[in-house]
Parts: structure tokens; C-alpha cells; sequence
């Protein structure tokens, strides 16, 4: 996205009457209540939401303790259980509510109800109990979108049992790396996936996974037949259905003190290895749902969908967690949005009746250019008036993009909430509230109350609105990640740098606030992430990945803008051998991409390869990854390369392979 365009963006759409007048915040007046109330009395404001929103089994009454900062505590004497919150409070209520819509990737729909999704829950509790599971254990989830994952990981709350879900579309090898570093005593996953058509393989890459080493930590592996296809077995496994048969349908649940770890999820940071993102029970969980109700203004009849799979934060506080202790009714979606064909997400909007919609501008922007090609998968010809309620997340969404949402998918009719968050936040944190707050295309807008996040120059200090800087949170906030597992060091030095004094949560994006309005505009990561089709990659990671295959000796990786996935990622690489020409060139090129799949995974695949017999370097033995950066676009190179060590090589690397 070009920064441009969204700061001379002068377009506006103020909520409408009919939204405002039944939404839970419904003006700006009420917003800066809130947002006073928070500033007056921050504790106050946030025990106030907690006590009103958890079902406690021991009430808190210390709201925050900052004594050890940045290990930040909140209600800390407070006991409860999540998936209490989630499931077993429903129960008197509206134990027949349809709790998941689960729509197959063939089609097929099931449904299931608060109170089978209870007995679901609590009968796997009991398998993962029968295993000798215990509280504080650590669980590793790879599994399909579908009823299973969200049971998983909601029997792990029940027990205490600390989950860590490894998206599907990662490798083997990030499956290990992930089970050693969380020290992981289950892996819980199926035979297979069903994905566009396809047959895939998930058990296998355990298997693969546990034969790189180092998993002696895991003892058993719970496999759920999904596809039926053919897997390994040993005396580690288990099957899901035979782990559950006879099992009691009820399991008391394990209270646990509110900063109880409730998962790790491992994201990419600007150094070679993941970070295990640890988050808390009842702060999380408490923003999870306080942003369902302001956020997304859900109400008992609304039919939800969030597109994000569970392996993400999103389907973690925005599947699994959020939309369940609301009590709503959710779609969950097995396939992708291109099958059967680029349609499926409007055919199923129209099909299931949705009302509140979320995905990422990635899926939008693939979306609109399908449409253009065939009219038959374009909005305009489903019926989508069910839909009040659009959002967004995961990247800047285009202000262009943002218009087709608008006009073609909402009807010009639904706000679009641009919710702007991390991993590491649990919840939003910018995002306009759709009742309220005035909405500029591309812009997150304001941050939620309560959340109290600004734009600084590198030393700390505030700058002027109107000024590009660095974005951060002041305050600490209950649904902020707790530490990095296994590494408290790396968690203080990336999040709270000494550099900006030590206090201020540092997102790691650049932002800049409007002059007049201080709308928040998202300027993209500051330091060596990528954002892919809405997924965050290390750009380290993917160079160590490259470094590790035998002909390679060096790499740098950057990344360009591309037109639907928001970036794309070129790699620069240097063989151990002589630099490759033609035909050779492509094969070394074909092998580099399908091994940095099997090391990472098949979304950190370099789009582009080239290879110089060197990189450009300063005299000092630095990569210059700016100029590479402005290699990737095609820009002519006008920078002074004065203190480069070897300009001859910039000719070598203007060109992909292609
Ligand atoms: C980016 C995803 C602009 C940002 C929930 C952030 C966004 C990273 C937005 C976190 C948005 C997320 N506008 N950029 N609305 N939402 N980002 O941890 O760079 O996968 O730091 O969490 O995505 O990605 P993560």
C-alpha cells in the first residue's frame, strides 16, 4: 500500500443510524466516555469489564501488579476456568444454540450445538486425562480447520493444559523445532487434511518431525481419522475415537490462578528462531471478549464467520475463544476461498446467512481479481444481505480494496472494521467500533478503549500527529502476551527496549496519526519481518533455511510489495559453487524453494531467486538490504554506493531467474 494514498484519503463514512442506534457503543460520544473512563481510573476500568464479563470461581481482588515490569500480572488472586467461561455457562441458557457451523471443504455442513460441544470437550478432557495429562503440561495441536481443533484446544483450557497449535501448512521441521521448544509431552493431529479438492498428508509430517530429534519429551500422539488414508503407527498412538470410547461425557474442570499460561504460539520475530508467544487465562480471554462485543457489536442472532485458521492468534481469540464465551453462533471452514471456485466464500455467506464477516485483505484482493475474470465469483451475484458487519486483518488493506469490500461485499450498506493487532496484543488494539467511529479507507482508525497506544520518535519521546514514528503501548493492557517461553531475556529486549526507556511496549510497526482526526495509519513492520498473504515471516528465518541446504553460502532475504499477498519474498543467494546460468539456474531455483518449504513451510517459499557471486556488502562486511530492497521493485539505484565494497555484483542481481 502506498502511505500516500491513505494520508491524502479524504473519503469518510460515518456510521449509520441504523447501525449506531443498535450497536454496543453507539457514538463517538460514548467511545471518549469510555476512553476517559479508562484514563481516570485505568485499574478500575479493567477489573470493572473483567468482573462483569469472566465467570470466576475465585474473584480477583488485585487488579495489576507492575512490581516485576515488564512481567506484567493482572487479577492475580483470581481463579476461574476457560473453557467454563466458554462452554458450561451457556448451559442453562442456550444449551441448544448452535455454538459451530462447520461447512467441509466438499460442502458438506454439520452443526453442533453449546451443549454437544460441552459433552464433546469433556469427553476428549477425559481421553487427554486417561493419557495422564496434567496442568501446565504443554500439548502440541496440528490439525485441520474443523469441530476437532476448537474441541482440542478447549479440552486443554478445561484441564489447564497449555496448548500450542502449529498451523497445517508448516513443516516438519517447524513441527520439531516447536515440540523441543515448548518440551511438549502430546502431539494432537489427524491422518490427513482435505483442502480444495485435495488429499492431504498431517500425521506424516509428525512422523518426520519426531524422527529429527530431540522430541523424547513427547509420549503419546492422538491422530483424529479425518481422510482415512494410510499412516505409520507405533506404540506412541492413538487413536482419537479410541482414546474417547467409553469415556464419560462430563469432566470437572481445573481451576487455574488467572496468569495461568492458556497457550504458546509460536510467531516469527526479527532473529532466526520463532518466538513462543506466551499468553494468560483471564486477561486474554476477558479482551477476546470484550472486543466481540464492541468490535464486532455481536449479538445473540448473529451467524459470525472468522476465515482465519486456528493455527493463527486470529482463530485463536476470534474461533476458538472469543465467539464461544459470547455465546454466537460460528461459521468454521474446512477449505480455502478458490474452491471449488473463487465464489465460495459469498456462496457461503449467502448459504449460512452471515452477518459479521472477517477475513484478510490478502483473500479480498485475490477475490476482487477473480470476480473481474468471472463474473459467476464475483459478490454482485449472491444474495448477501444477511451481512451487517464487515472486518479485516492481518495487513494494510489498500484504500482501493477497502472501496470493493465496501461497495461490492457490504452493499455500501456495513461498516468495515480494520482491526489492527499482533500475536502478541491477543485482541485489537486500533480498530474503529462500527457503531461510532467515523471510517477512512486504510486507516485502523482509533484504539480501543482502554488500550493506550501511540506514535514515538526511536528515543521514546511523543512526536506530533502527522509524524511518522515508531508505534507503541504505553500502559499495559490484561490481554498482552506474558513472556516469550523459555526465553524472559529475549521477551524484555524485543518488546520493551532499554532504547525507548525500558516502559513502552514496542509493536514493531511503523505508524503515523492524522493531523486532525489521529486516525492511526499502519506504515508496516519496522524491523526484518515479512507480511505474506497476511502471515508474518522472519526474514532470518527464511535466510537460515536457505543457508542450511548444501550449495548455498549465503543469502539475504527481502521483501517487495505484490499486488495481492502485500509482499513477496526475494531472496538473494550466493553458492558454495560457481553462480548458475540458464537452465541450471532454474533447476538450483525449483530445488531452493521446495527446500525452504520442507524447512519452513510451503507460505515462506521464496517468490523470486537470485543469485550473484556475492551480495553488497559495505566495507565493513554489512549486507546493504536496503539496496537490495530497492533491487526487489526495479528501482533504478540513485542512492550514493559509495561505501559499497563490490558494486560490479548490483548487475547480477537486478534479474530473477526466470
Ligand atoms: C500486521 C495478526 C495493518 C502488522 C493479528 C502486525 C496489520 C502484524 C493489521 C501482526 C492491520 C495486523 N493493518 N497491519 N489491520 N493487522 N497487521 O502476529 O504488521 O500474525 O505487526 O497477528 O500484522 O501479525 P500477527
Amino acid at each position: 500500500m502506498s502511505i500516500e494514498s491513505v494520508l491524502h484519503e479524504h473519503r469518510t463514512f460515518t456510521p449509520e443510524e441504523a447501525f449506531s442506534s443498535q450497536a454496543a457503543v453507539p457514538s463517538m460520544q460514548e467511545y471518549h466516555r469510555l476512553c476517559a473512563e479508562a484514563a481516570q481510573d485505568y485499574e478500575g476500568f479493567w477489573a470493572k469489564l473483567a468482573r462483569e464479563l469472566l465467570v470466576w470461581h475465585k474473584p480477583f481482588t488485585k487488579t495489576l501488579n507492575e512490581s516485576e515490569a515488564p512481567f506484567y500480572k493482572w487479577f492475580e488472586d483470581g481463579k476461574l476456568n476457560v473453557s467454563v467461561n466458554c462452554l458450561d455457562k451457556h448451559l442453562d441458557t442456550i444449551p441448544n444454540k448452535t455454538a459451530i457451523i462447520f461447512e467441509a471443504d466438499n460442502g458438506e455442513v454439520k452443526n453442533v450445538t453449546y451443549k454437544e460441544l460441552y459433552h464433546q470437550v469433556c469427553q476428549f478432557a477425559n481421553g487427554l486425562k486417561s493419557l495422564n495429562l496434567v496442568k501446565g503440561d504443554r500439548v502440541i495441536i496440528y490439525l485441520p480447520m474443523g469441530i476437532e481443533a476448537v474441541v482440542a484446544m478447549q479440552a486443554c483450557a478445561r484441564l489447564g493444559i497449555i496448548h500450542s497449535v502449529v498451523f497445517g501448512g508448516f513443516s516438519a521441521k517447524s513441527l520439531n523445532e516447536r515440540i523441543i521448544d515448548a518440551g511438549a509431552v502430546a502431539v494432537i493431529t489427524s491422518d490427513g487434511q482435505f483442502r480444495g479438492g485435495k488429499t492431504l498428508p498431517l500425521k506424516q509430517a509428525v512422523d518426520e518431525g519426531m524422527a529429527m530429534g530431540g522430541c523424547e519429551s513427547i509420549r503419546d500422539i492422538v491422530v483424529f481419522q479425518k481422510t482415512g488414508q494410510d499412516v505409520a503407527w507405533n506404540d506412541q498412538c492413538i487413536w482419537w475415537h479410541d482414546l474417547i470410547a467409553g469415556k464419560a461425557d462430563t469432566c470437572e474442570p481445573v481451576m487455574v490462578d488467572a496468569e495461568h499460561p492458556l497457550f504458546l504460539l509460536y510467531t516469527s520475530g526479527s532473529t532466526g528462531k520463532p518466538k513462543g508467544v506466551q499468553h494468560s487465562s483471564a486477561g486474554y480471554l476477558l479482551h477476546a471478549m470484550n472486543t466481540m462485543r464492541w468490535t464486532f457489536d455481536i449479538k445473540p442472532e448473529d451467524i459470525y464467520w472468522c476465515t482465519a485458521d486456528v493455527g493463527w492468534i486470529t482463530g485463536h481469540s476470534y474461533v476458538t475463544y472469543g465467539p464461544l464465551a459470547m455465546g454466537a453462533t460460528q461459521i468454521v471452514f474446512e477449505g480455502i476461498p478458490t474452491y471449488p471456485n473463487a465464489g465460495r466464500f459469498w456462496q457461503m455467506i449467502q448459504r449460512h446467512k452471515v452477518s459479521v464477516f472477517y477475513t484478510a485483505p490478502t483473500a479480498i484482493r485475490s477475490l476482487i481479481k477473480a470476480g473481474e475474470m468471472d463474473y459467476t465469483t464475483h459478490p454482485n451475484h449472491f444474495e448477501l444481505s444477511s451481512l451487517r458487519l464487515l472486518g479485516t486483518v492481518g495487513e494494510p488493506i489498500n484504500p482501493e480494496a477497502w472501496m470493493w469490500y465496501f461497495e461490492q461485499v457490504g452493499g455500501n450498506r456495513c461498516p468495515i472494521v480494520d482491526t489492527f493487532w499482533q500475536t502478541e496484543t491477543g485482541g485489537h488494539v486500533i480498530t474503529p467500533l462500527p457503531g461510532a467511529t467515523p471510517l477512512v479507507p486504510g486507516s485502523c482508525t482509533l484504539p480501543f478503549p482502554g488500550i493506550d497506544i501511540d506514535v514515538v520518535d526511536e528515543t521514546g519521546k511523543d512526536i506530533p500527529w502527522g509524524n511518522g514514528g515508531l508505534l507503541v503501548i504505553k500502559k499495559p493492557w490484561p490481554s498482552m502476551i506474558r513472556t516469550i517461553y523459555n526465553d524472559p531475556e529475549r521477551f524484555k529486549s524485543s518488546y520493551y527496549p532499554a532504547e525507548l526507556g525500558g516502559k513502552l511496549y514496542l509493536a514493531g510497526d511503523g505508524a503515523i496519526r492524522d493531523t486532525k482526526t489521529g486516525n492511526f495509519t499502519i506504515m508496516g513492520r519496522i524491523d526484518d519481518v515479512l507480511n505474506v498473504s497476511g502471515h508474518r515471516l522472519g526474514t532470518m528465518e527464511i535466510e537460515s533455511a536457505l543457508v542450511a541446504n548444501h550449495l548455498v553460502a549465503e543469502s539475504a532475504v527481502v521483501g517487495k510489495p505484490h499486488p495481492i499477498k502485500g509482499e513477496s519474498v526475494v531472496a538473494y543467494v550466493v553458492l558454495k559453487g560457481k553462480r548458475p546460468e540458464g537452465e541450471e539456474a532454474k533447476k538450483i531455483v525449483a530445488e531452493l524453494r521446495e527446500w525452504v518449504g520442507k524447512e519452513i513451510g510451503p507460505i515462506a517459499k521464496p517468490d523470486e531467486i537470485r543469485f550473484g557471486d556475492n551480495l553488497p556488502k559495505t566495507r565493513s562486511g554489512k549486507i546493504m538490504r536496503r539496496l537490495l530492497r530497492s533491487l526487489a521493485k526495479g528501482e533504478e539505484i540513485t542512492s550514493d554506493i559509495s561505501t559499497l565494497d563490490n558494486p560490479a555484483i548490483l548487475e547480477q542481481l537486478k534479474q530473477p531467474v526466470n
